[in-house]
């Protein structure tokens, strides 16, 4: 077949380019997905606690990842100021996955740890009591609101069929370890949790 033949003759073009592109796209995309690199969870990753887990879905209830992204790239910019890049296995348990692609505040994935549950509760109430120049928002309601866990059970549930490692006891514990718990208490905790099965942070 002659290249003038291809140039010449649009719906050739467009097949012969739709297959080009979906050979490579396989031979790249395909692998990953059994490669024990990105589908294994890296060794002493836990799955989130009862009340961590509600502390997650107020993260995406409020739209955190709007303005910060938890996916550290292996730049020394990145790994100076955040610590240890992020690799797959640290989000095998996460459904769906916080990386977001926006940073109008520091990427959060090495968060844990990093301040005490004090300074997060000041900050999240009014960011500029610990911040002056801070722009993010306060989040004063999470501190009023409280968790009733009745759907903590069935997220776990829901969870365990895309493989997170959750046990009868987990999920026969979970209202009672997050019921009566304001908001707050849950967005912290799960903000405590962040990163921390890699060990290397600086
Ligand atoms: C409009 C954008 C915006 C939104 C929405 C937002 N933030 Fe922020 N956040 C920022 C900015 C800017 C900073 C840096 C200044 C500061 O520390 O307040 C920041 C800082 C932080 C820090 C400190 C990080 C560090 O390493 O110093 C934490 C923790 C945080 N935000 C958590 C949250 C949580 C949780 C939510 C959702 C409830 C949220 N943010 C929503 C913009 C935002």
């Amino acid at each position: 077949m002659s290249h003038e033949k291809v140039e010449t003759n649009l719906g050739l073009m467009v097949i012969l380019i739709v297959l080009t592109i979906s050979v490579g796209g396989l031979v790249e995309i395909v692998p990953l997905f059994f490669m024990k690199s990105t589908t294994e969870p890296v060794a002493g990753l836990k799955p989130y606690t009862a009340l961590q887990l509600e502390g997650r879905d107020i993260y995406v209830r409020e739209g955190c990842y709007v303005c910060h992204s938890q996916m550290i790239r292996p730049f020394r910019a990145e790994t100076e100021r955040y610590g240890h890049y992020s690799v797959a296995g640290e989000f095998v348990y996460d459904h769906p996955f916080q990386w977001g692609s926006k940073r109008t505040g520091p990427d959060l994935h090495r968060v844990g740890g990093r301040y005490s549950d004090d300074w997060h509760r000041v900050h999240l109430i009014n960011p500029r009591d610990v911040v002056p120049e801070s722009n993010m928002p306060g989040f004063p309601w999470l501190e009023e609101n409280r968790l009733d866990g009745k759907l903590t059970a069935d997220k776990m549930n829901a969870l365990s069929l895309l493989g997170v490692p959750y046990t009868d006891a987990d999920k026969a514990g979970a209202a009672d370890a997050v019921k009566g718990k304001t908001e707050m208490e849950a967005l912290i905790a799960y903000l405590q949790s962040l990163g921390t099965s890699i060990k290397t942070r600086r």
